[in-house]
């Protein structure tokens, strides 16, 4: 247990790839509620973890900064509003979900449900909201209805892809760096929940009104262009691909390249065109092979059970979702 650490939790271990160590440090880290201290359990209620949250708020955002990722198991959390209080004991305030792909539905409070996209597709590795302005600092998951088969939300501190990479694609890295990223996306006239990016321009920017759409856009994209159909295409302006961390000054490999290239395909995008260096020229899919490869490597798959719930630092780590067999339901908040 880190020095310093409320002793009301303890930090447990997992085998790999559950959970893995790097450069000395675990990932994701793993707190449970020390029952062992009066030989009964600490947090008797949601109401006493809450208390706990805010009395260490700061302890436990040393260790996310540090970790990357905590994955809080065994407390006390029965349902998904007792998940909306414990994301809002941190008090950072909701990221309206404005300008994402994924189809999402409100639960209760700042809950929603995860990407909705059908149980046999995957999920590409991503940092959530990359290719928008205003991406959520830090995510929290929760394991509502744990799944009988797949559907892991795997993790990847974003500092070692990067490392990886420009060891094995300094080329490519470089060019990167030099000329960005631009996404291209176009978006249904109405949800499309057959897509993995099927949330259309409506739900996508909270109207049905064209010209406010067309407002809403403006300010998260570069240009925009509407289709025929009704569909309404939009371009990013050139984005940094690989940012460093103010905090920690580590380069993070901060982009949905690989989100884009796997999974921006449905009967509106293909990937050659949804993702493309920064002056419009095409990226080289044997690299893409070399990042999945490089991601799945590093990859924590841990099991869900029954009330978990992850806390992702946006900035340090990526996340996905392997394909499951249904049930499954993984709720989420995207905090400021
Ligand atoms: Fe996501």
């Amino acid at each position: 247990m880190p020095e310093g650490q409320n002793s009301l939790v303890k930090e447990i271990n997992l085998p790999s790839p559950e959970q893995k160590e790097f450069d000395k440090t675990v990932f994701p880290l793993i707190l449970c509620p020390n029952n062992e201290i009066e030989n009964k359990a600490v947090f008797e209620s949601i109401a006493k973890v809450t208390e706990w949250i805010k009395t260490d708020k700061t302890v436990i955002e040393d260790q996310l900064l540090k970790h990357g990722a905590i994955l809080f198991r065994d407390f006390p959390l029965e349902c998904p509003s007792d998940f909306d209080s414990f994301v809002k004991a941190f008090n950072y305030g909701a990221l309206p979900y404005v300008g994402g792909a994924a189809p999402r539905t409100l639960v209760v409070g700042d809950v929603y449900t995860s990407n909705e996209a059908p149980p046999d597709s995957l999920i590409p590795f991503h940092h959530e909201m990359a290719q928008v302005p205003n991406y959520p600092s830090v995510l929290f998951f929760y394991c509502d209805i744990p799944p009988t088969e797949g559907g892991q939300t795997p993790l990847v501190p974003s500092n070692l892809v990067y490392k990886k990479m420009v060891k094995l694609e300094s080329e490519f890295v470089n060019t990167l760096k030099e000329k960005g990223v631009i996404y291209t996306r176009v978006l249904p006239n109405g949800d499309d929940p057959t897509s993995p990016i099927g949330r259309g321009w409506q739900s996508t920017y909270g109207t049905e009104d064209r010209v406010e759409a067309e407002k809403k856009a403006l300010e998260l994209v570069g240009s925009i262009e509407w289709q025929k159909d009704g569909c309404l295409k939009t371009v990013t302006r050139v984005l940094p691909a690989i940012r460093e961390d103010p905090r920690t000054g580590k380069e993070m490999w901060f982009n949905s390249i690989i989100a884009v290239f796997r999974g921006w395909k449905d009967s509106r995008n293909s990937p050659e065109t949804s993702i493309t260096f920064g002056d419009g020229t095409p990226m080289n899919p044997r690299v893409m092979d070399t990042l999945e490869n490089v991601l799945n490597e590093l990859a924590i798959d841990f099991r869900w059970q029954k009330g978990d719930v992850v806390m992702l630092d946006n900035r340090q780590a990526l996340h996905g979702r392997r394909s499951f067999v249904p049930p499954r339901r993984i709720l989420a908040a995207l905090c400021k």
